[in-house]
């Protein structure tokens, strides 16, 4: 989905990316390994190993202190939040780091929901992951109720009749995901955001899925709440919550009393997980060299970023269409989600089939024998797999394409799978 910000021609230096990646390289069984196991967490570049082993070998301390290696480690987390706040175009105080996106989305439930009680409402989707759903629901122990929108079974995007129809004068919050984690469906998330600032409420957007696929622009969305997962593009195991100013000003964490006032820092309890932080700043240098390689003529880190998602876009976007093209020539396989490629602006290259009698998980591992990393089940979209009705069967097999993905891995899966599915 090009944004305002997406103008001039890029490349994609296929080359150069796979050899930033040293997982890449593997074998299994003798056979190249291949990663199509990209929304349960990315493979990362050597930077980012990198960072995060000189941060523990060189700088390793608690922040606050009044000597080298904590002041080292305060520029480090302000760097790192400074270079978050260009990927997710916000200021750096309104970034929030977190242990991951599950974690975040609880901590702000309970704030959120420290201030609301019976008449209120929460619009939640049954396309999402329950990392944004369970959140939510629990605050029915305080009253609030709860209003769930469906999706159109036949092709999983979100019924937005439905959705617009559960959206009152009594909602408080709506929660949806950027894009399906299941089944690949993109959301019009400024549209569902417009609907939301309509009636009153806070939007609450799950980009953990989307991220590593398309630009994140939290000030063009205008929601008020987006999180995210670095480990979901290319970098460490870590959540990332981008908050408006007002709302993380105005919203009161539970909290030990030690910690200050002041924001991001009031959202954050404990300490952080710095060597992790150290490879999130060295994950968005990917980012910017990526688009620097793709787009020489960038002079911020924002424009190289979104140079970037320029040159990835048109590459996920080819090899979703051999894949979805591939996959449907298989006889007996059923693909859950959009198919027609005049549609492909609405999904992302994750790819959810079944093929005939065999299970997910007789399929997932029959590839992972092969050195095909694919997964089976619900991905904690449970919601989806339940409404589908393959949650009591293994859910689906998912096939999830990212950047570093070949058009031969492509039709090596392909080919793998005709034979698995004896065609
Ligand atoms: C769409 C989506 N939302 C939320 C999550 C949860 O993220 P985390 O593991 O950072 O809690 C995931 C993880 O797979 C996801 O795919």
């Amino acid at each position: 989905m090009p944004t305002a910000e997406q103008t001039s021609s890029t490349s994609l230096d296929l080359t150069w990316v796979r050899a930033q990646f040293p997982s890449l390289a593997q074998t299994v069984n003798g056979q190249p390994a291949v990663f199509l196991d990209g929304p349960g967490g990315t493979q990362v570049p050597q930077r980012v190993i990198d960072a995060i082993s000189d941060y523990l070998a060189r700088n390793n301390a608690n922040t606050g202190g009044a000597y080298a290696t904590s002041r080292n480690t305060d520029a480090m987390i302000a760097e790192a939040r400074a270079a978050m706040a260009d990927f997710l175009k916000c200021d750096a105080d309104e970034v929030v780091f977190g242990p991951n996106m599950t974690t975040l989305t609880y901590t702000m439930s309970r704030a959120i929901g420290r201030e609301l009680g019976p008449g209120d409402e929460i619009v939640l989707t049954l396309l999402d992951h329950d990392a944004n759903f369970s959140p939510w629901k629990a605050l029915e122990e305080k009253g609030v109720t709860i209003r769930a929108a469906n999706f159109n079974p036949a092709d999983c995007t979100l019924d937005m009749n439905d959705l617009a129809r559960k959206i009152s004068s009594h909602t408080r919050l709506v929660a949806v995901g950027y894009a399906s984690n299941a089944v690949g469906t993109i959301n019009s998330v400024a549209e569902i955001v417009r609907l939301a600032r309509q009636a009153g409420a806070v939007s609450y957007i799950d980009a953990v899925h989307y991220t590593p696929h398309g630009l994140i622009d939290v000030r063009a969305l205008d929601c008020d709440f987006l999180v995210c997962s670095t480990y979901k593009f290319f970098g460490p195991h870590m959540g990332v919550l981008y908050g408006k100013r007002e709302h993380l000003k105005n919203f009161q964490p539970y909290k030990v009393r030690p910690n200050t006032n002041n924001i991001p820092n009031c959202w954050e309890w404990g300490t952080l997980n710095h060597e992790c932080i150290a490879g999130i700043k060295a994950c968005v240098d990917y980012w910017e060299e990526l688009g620097r390689r793709a787009r020489p003529s960038v002079r911020t880190r924002r424009e190289s970023i979104v140079a970037a998602h320029e040159a990835i876009h048109p590459h996920e976007r080819a090899m979703a269409e051999r894949m979805i093209g591939g996959l449907l020539a298989v006889p007996g396989l059923k693909l859950y989600g959009i198919s027609d490629p005049d549609r492909f602006d609405h999904r992302c290259a994750t790819i959810a089939v079944r093929i005939g009698s065999h299970t997910p998980l007789e399929l997932a591992t029959k590839l992972g024998d092969r050195g095909f990393f694919t997964w089976d089940g619900n991905y904690y979209a449970l919601n989806v797999t339940e409404q589908l009705d393959v949650e009591k069967s293994g859910g689906f097999l998912r096939i999830g394409l990212v950047h570093y993905n070949t058009m031969e891995e492509v039709e090596r899966l392909l080919a793998a799978l005709r034979e698995i599915a004896g065609v």
